[in-house]
């Protein structure tokens, strides 16, 4: 079943940001990702994006204009908080991934831990639809999961695990011929308690066929 935004509320309501397991003070390897593939004046959407500090690194290197979505409207009150004026110049949306209708064509859709939250068939599959839907033809999609030798559950919930390849091959089977692998790699992340949760990250580009 799908979480909700209640779980969530809950949850960012009862740990300060840096005690959550996903917390990354510098989120070095989203940025970098981002950096990449997308330019600064290129619309960018962080999916899920939670209280992640990646909104406030674009926003300091000048990239944007940036959209950041979450089911949490707590999570994303904390960001707007912290980065104080000038998260006016971002565009905050509480939605659901899997119900949202994207007003926009976005150059670069970054997701880091949400996609393997999609533990039915159903909601991949509107994810992944949202995700035809937000992106430009050549569009860029930045997709982190946990791997398949991470961890089985996040926040009290069942995730699903996945290497490039059978990430690859699932969002071929929603979107035959819609998203192209890029590059693929593996990515330890060190928890606030010093745990190690293995992730990999994936690169797609949106083709023409789109
Ligand atoms: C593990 S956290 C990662 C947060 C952020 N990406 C980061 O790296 O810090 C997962 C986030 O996904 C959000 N989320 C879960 N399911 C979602 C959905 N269906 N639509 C939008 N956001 C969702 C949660 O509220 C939470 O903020």
């Amino acid at each position: 079943m799908k979480s909700s935004a209640e779980h969530w509320d809950r949850v960012y309501e009862s740990r300060i940001e840096e005690a959550l397991t996903w917390f990354e003070a510098d989120p070095a390897l989203s940025f970098g990702l981002v950096g990449r593939f997308a330019l600064p004046g290129d619309p960018v959407v962080d999916v899920g994006g939670g209280a992640s500090r990646l909104v406030d690194r674009l926003l300091e290197a000048g990239y944007g204009p940036l959209t950041v979505l979450d089911l949490s409207a707590t999570a994303l009150h904390a960001s707007r908080e912290r980065i104080g004026a000038r998260a006016e110049a971002v565009r905050w949306i509480a939605a659901d991934v899997t119900e949202w209708t994207p007003g926009e064509s976005f150059a670069l859709w970054h997701d880091r831990a949400v996609f393997h939250f999609l533990t039915e068939p159903a909601d991949r599959a509107a994810y992944v639809a949202t995700m035809g839907r937000a992106l430009r033809s050549g569009g860029i999609a930045i997709i982190a999961t946990f791997a398949d030798d991470g961890p089985e559950s996040c926040s009290g919930l069942p995730v699903m695990r996945y290497s490039p390849e059978a990430l690859a091959a699932e969002v071929d089977s929603l979107a035959p011929g819609r998203f192209q692998p890029v590059e693929a790699e593996r990515h330890s992340h060190v928890t606030p308690k010093g745990n190690l949760q293995n992730f990999q990250v994936s690169v797609f580009r949106k083709t023409e066929a789109g």
